[in-house]
């Protein structure tokens, strides 16, 4: 039995050698100190064994279990130790490698630009006001003096809803809607979209950005000097300080005088191009006191208040700004063509 017991013990500890492998270890274990194991079926023999020779036969099959689970224990340790240090110089982690950049975003370049006009009318004292896509015949045309059979009704070509409602064809929805519920004095720019019945062309879209803006307070207070201050300083503000600005008579139902506002071509500096149709200008806005009969249709007294208004388009000024020639890029959202744009977001800064 002892010797049996040697045995046991000196070909496990022969195959527990240094170099051994993980299932190698693994095999020794199960022989030996498994539940079916060598030792195992020792002490299960021990019956046979001679009284006064057990003690001792025990005392040597415990020694030898405890000495091979010691030396596999040592063996694995070692084992994991190698593993973790191959893992550690394989997949060795080069931090002076330039990182993956996360593609970032930004916002449309039509956005930017209606940023960018109303934080030039918010440092000019101008509240900044969103009112409402879907309007009634009221707040786009009425109320604005166009006369129920008005050419421009037509002319604008508008979407109608069904149920007296439409798509606003501009923003001056917006003078109606704030004029209704306030009183002057009023410094106020609504930006937001519009609609017409146009095919989406190099140089329109059946939607379209425009900024409204208007100056109310009592009459004698605003004049049509204040209305080509401010604007005249808006546009120099936003296209730069050596743009020129040229005022042009024209007509509106909702203003009285009006104006067209033109400003040098950005294109050719005022010499004519192509863009300018060579005239050297590009009309930028519509603008104009506003009509009496507007005043009226908000509740104001004519007598008692006065002021002017304008009508900007957002997205062919953009066009212009950021020299692009075509407007549906703007409206395609093909991110190559966007994707152009974060540069000039410091040119808008
Ligand atoms: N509503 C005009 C348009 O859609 C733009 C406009 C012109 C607005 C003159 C105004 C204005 O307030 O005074 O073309």
């Amino acid at each position: 039995m002892r010797e049996q017991l040697e045995q046991i013990r000196s070909r496990a500890l022969a195959e527990l050698a240094a170099e051994a492998t993980e299932s190698a270890i693994e095999d020794v274990r199960v022989r030996v100190l498994g539940r079916a194991g060598e030792l195992t079926e020792i002490m299960r023999g021990m019956r046979e064994v001679p009284a006064q020779e057990r003690p001792a036969i025990g005392q040597l099959v415990n020694q030898i279990k405890t000495e091979l689970e010691a030396r596999i224990e040592a063996l694995q340790g070692k084992l994991k130790e190698a593993a973790l240090e191959r893992s550690l110089t394989e997949a060795r982690l080069d931090v002076t490698l330039p990182g993956a950049k996360i593609p970032r975003g930004h916002l449309h370049p039509i956005t930017l630009t209606i940023e960018n006009m109303l934080r030039i009318f918010n440092a000019m004292g101008f509240e900044i006001v969103a009112t409402r896509d879907i309007e009634d015949d009221f707040h786009n045309f009425a109320a604005l003096n166009f006369p129920p059979d008005h050419p421009a009704r037509e002319m604008q070509d508008t979407f109608f809803l069904g149920g007296g409602l439409l798509l606003r064809t501009h923003t001056s929805n917006g003078q109606i809607r704030v004029m209704e519920q306030r009183r002057p004095p009023l410094a106020i720019v609504c930006p937001g979209n519009c609609y017409r019945r146009d095919e989406l062309s190099v140089r329109a879209s059946p939607m379209f950005s425009q900024i409204e803006g208007f100056m109310v307070d009592r009459a004698g207070r605003i004049t049509m000097a204040h209305l080509k201050g401010v604007l005249t300083e808006f546009l120099r503000a936003f296209f730069g300080s050596d743009t020129a600005v040229r005022f042009r008579a024209s007509f509106f139902p909702f203003t009285e005088p009006s104006a067209e506002v033109d400003i040098s071509c950005l294109l050719c500096g005022g010499k004519g191009c192509r863009i300018c149709k060579h005239s050297g200008w590009t009309e930028i806005l519509g603008s104009g006191m506003i009509h009496p009969n507007v005043l009226r249709a908000v509740g104001y007294d004519p007598a008692e208040y006065q002021g002017f208004a304008f009508g900007l388009g957002v997205d062919r000024t953009a066009l212009l700004r950021l020299g692009v020639e075509d407007m549906r890029l703007f409206f395609e959202n093909d991110v190559r063509f966007l994707g152009q744009f974060p540069a000039s977001n410091e040119r808008f800064a």
